[in-house]
Order: structure tokens, then C-alpha cells, then sequence
């Protein structure tokens, strides 16, 4: 039985999994951050530390399982914010020494990646897309734990590019699911915006669109560029999200042609977006494949994802001690369980 928990960026949150099921799933969302168009690192740190004694509490009493039935603590170790993560994992050791259960570090895009085992058992090998505000990357996973890196973003994350050039346009943060419901009505050929390093191998980059973009607004007349952002809004966001989803599967598909996987799993926050779904479906349909979606409640940050793969690593006997710290940047070679 594992407590997991989760503070990397604006989410606190904590959930209890038992190997078989999912007991509890809390998540505090924060709000503090609405007035300037992003996270506020100090302002995280604070909120997360003003909640995550009730939001673990709560997981607890909604799991109904107390300390004893507990046998692990896992816990996000990185990458995210520093002063985030430093309160879940300073937590998380407290509740070790109290408790004297062991603590298990775990990576926050493995968890990403594991998210799917919560309510389904894809079939392995496959290959995973997580796709969020500070993820973009491309795994082939041939089993728990042993995944390893095939591509990722040279620049922005695909959601970072969805929220920057939302902005660019006018849209509150976070601006993704706003564009995904614009775009809806909107026409995707209404203009060409590029599709970055289709040819380059499995790496992607999408700050190059978010400039294209600029331009693209800059070259309206002053005097109109209101009106006409306002009236083609939604076709801007169709033309944009076509862009970014139209090089996500292009590198999906990709992948999977190299590694000849029978199935697919995409996950993250931006894997809620309608285009790249149906584009990720009629994909996976010619292929003759499977696909897997998390339920979008662990696609975004959660803490069921951090117990599930806490659960698979006290399964491989990986726990940690006292000496467990943070890492705010991805370290591939150290931390992440890729091989
Ligand atoms: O996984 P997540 O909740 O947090 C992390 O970044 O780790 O992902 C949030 C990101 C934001 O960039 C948000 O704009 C994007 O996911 N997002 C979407 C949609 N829903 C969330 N982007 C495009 N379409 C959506 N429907
Ligand atoms: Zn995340």
C-alpha cells in the first residue's frame, strides 16, 4: 500500500494505491498565479505548504486507511520547482521518520508515463507521448520502469507553446484548453503557420511557431489588428493547433514505426486536446493499433500517478532514505529509471 504525493509545480496533491486499485486521488489546485499570466515559483511554495497536511489527511480518510496499513511514501523528487518540490519531499520525510515507513523518490515524468497502469494494462512494449506544460517527450517502454528516451523538445513544452501563444493572442492563462475549445469552430487551413523539424529524427521545437506567430501578428495593421484577431480568433487557434498536433503525431508515428509497438499511450495535460486526439485515433486505426489515454484526472499532475510508480519500484526493492533531494532539471543518466 503506497501513500503517494505530489508538489512539483501548482498542484498539491496525494493519493493512496494498493497495487491493485486506486483508493484515493486528491489534488489542490492553486489560483494564486491568475493575476500574472504564469507560475509564480515563492507563491507555489507557500501554497502548497498552507495545504499539503489537509490534502494528505484527506487522501488518508478517503482511502480509509490509516499510518498502519501504509508500507512506502512516495514522493515527487523532480524535476519541477524548487521550493515545490522541497515541501512535498520535506514532507514526505517527516511522515518517514514518524511513521518509520520507507520513502521511494520518484521522477515526475515516469510518473507521467505510468499514469496508464491506474485504470488499464496497455500492452508492452509501447511507446508514450507525455505532452504537458513543462514536458514534451517520446518514450519506448518495453516494461515498467525500463523506458527509454527517444525524442524531446529542443525549446518549449507543446502545452508552454499552447499557453505563449495564446498570450500572444489575448487569452488568459493557461491558455490550451481555451484554443482547444476555439479551435472547435474554427478552420485549420486558414493559414499555413511551419511544422518544426519534421525531418529531424524524434526531437521536437515549437518556440520557432511561437514566432511565426508574432510575425504574423506584428504584419497586421495597427489600427486592425483587434478587430481582426477578434474575428478570426478561432481559425488562428485551429491553424495553430493543427501545427502543433500535426508534428506531434507526425514524431508519434514515427516512433512507432521504428520500434514496431502494437500500442500507444498518451498522456500529460495536453493530451485532453480534441485535435490531437482524433488525429492520435485515426493514427492508431490505419495502424492497426491500440491507443491509451489516461482519464484526464491522471493526465494532469496527480499524486495516483506518483503511487503507481512508487508501487512498481518497491516492487524492484528501489526505495530511497533520508538522503533522498530534490532535482528541479530532468537528469536523464541519474535519476530518471531510463535506461
Ligand atoms: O500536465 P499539466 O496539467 O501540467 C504540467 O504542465 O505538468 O499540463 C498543463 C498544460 C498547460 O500548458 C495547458 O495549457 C495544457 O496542458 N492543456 C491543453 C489542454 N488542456 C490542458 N493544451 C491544449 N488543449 C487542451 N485541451
Ligand atoms: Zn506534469
Amino acid at each position: 500500500m503506497i501513500l503517494g504525493i505530489e508538489s512539483s509545480c501548482d498542484e498539491t496533491a496525494a493519493a493512496v494505491y494498493d497495487g491493485a486499485q486506486l483508493l484515493s486521488n486528491v489534488v489542490a489546485s492553486q489560483n494564486d498565479h491568475i493575476d500574472y499570466g504564469g507560475i509564480v515559483p515563492e507563491l507555489a511554495s507557500r501554497a502548497h505548504e498552507r495545504v499539503i497536511w489537509d490534502t494528505v489527511a484527506q487522501a488518508m480518510s478517503d482511502a480509509g486507511v490509516t499510518r498502519e496499513h501504509i508500507d512506502a511514501i512516495a514522493v515527487t523528487e523532480g524535476p519541477g520547482l524548487m521550493g515545490s518540490l522541497l515541501v512535498g519531499l520535506c514532507f514526505a520525510k517527516g511522515l518517514s521518520v514518524q511513521w518509520q515507513k520507507p520513502v521511494i523518490g520518484v521522477n515526475h515524468i515516469d510518473a507521467h508515463i505510468y499514469a496508464t497502469f491506474i485504470d488499464e494494462k496497455p500492452e508492452l512494449p509501447f511507446v508514450s507521448l507525455v505532452v504537458s506544460g513543462g514536458h514534451t517527450q517520446l518514450f519506448h517502454v518495453p516494461r515498467p520502469l525500463r523506458h527509454e528516451i527517444m525524442g524531446q523538445t529542443r525549446d518549449d513544452a507543446a502545452g508552454e507553446a499552447f499557453d505563449k501563444i495564446g498570450k500572444l493572442l489575448g487569452l488568459d492563462y493557461p491558455a490550451g484548453p481555451v484554443m482547444d475549445r476555439l479551435a472547435a469552430s474554427g478552420d485549420a487551413s486558414f493559414y499555413d503557420f511551419p511544422r518544426a523539424m519534421l525531418r529531424k529524427g524524434l526531437d521536437f521545437s515549437f518556440s520557432g511557431l511561437k514566432t511565426s506567430v508574432l510575425y504574423y501578428i506584428q504584419d497586421i495593421p495597427e489600427e486592425q489588428r483587434d478587430d481582426y484577431l477578434k474575428k478570426h480568433l478561432n481559425d488562428l487557434c485551429a491553424s495553430i493547433s493543427a501545427a502543433i498536433t500535426d508534428v506531434l503525431i507526425h514524431k508519434l508515428r514515427q516512433a512507432v514505426r521504428e520500434t514496431g509497438v502494437k500500442s500507444v499511450v498518451i498522456a500529460g495535460g495536453v493530451s485532453a486536446n480534441s485535435m490531437l486526439r482524433e488525429k492520435a485515433r485515426k493514427m492508431t486505426g490505419q495502424l492497426g493499433i491500440s491507443l491509451h489515454i489516461p482519464h484526464p484526472e491522471y493526465c494532469t499532475d496527480n499524486a495516483a500517478m506518483i503511487a503507481v510508480t512508487g508501487w512498481f519500484k518497491a516492487r524492484e526493492g528501489q526505495y530511497d532514505d533520508l538522503r533522498l533531494k530534490p532535482y528541479a532539471r530532468h537528469q536523464w543518466d541519474k535519476k530518471s529509471s531510463a535506461v
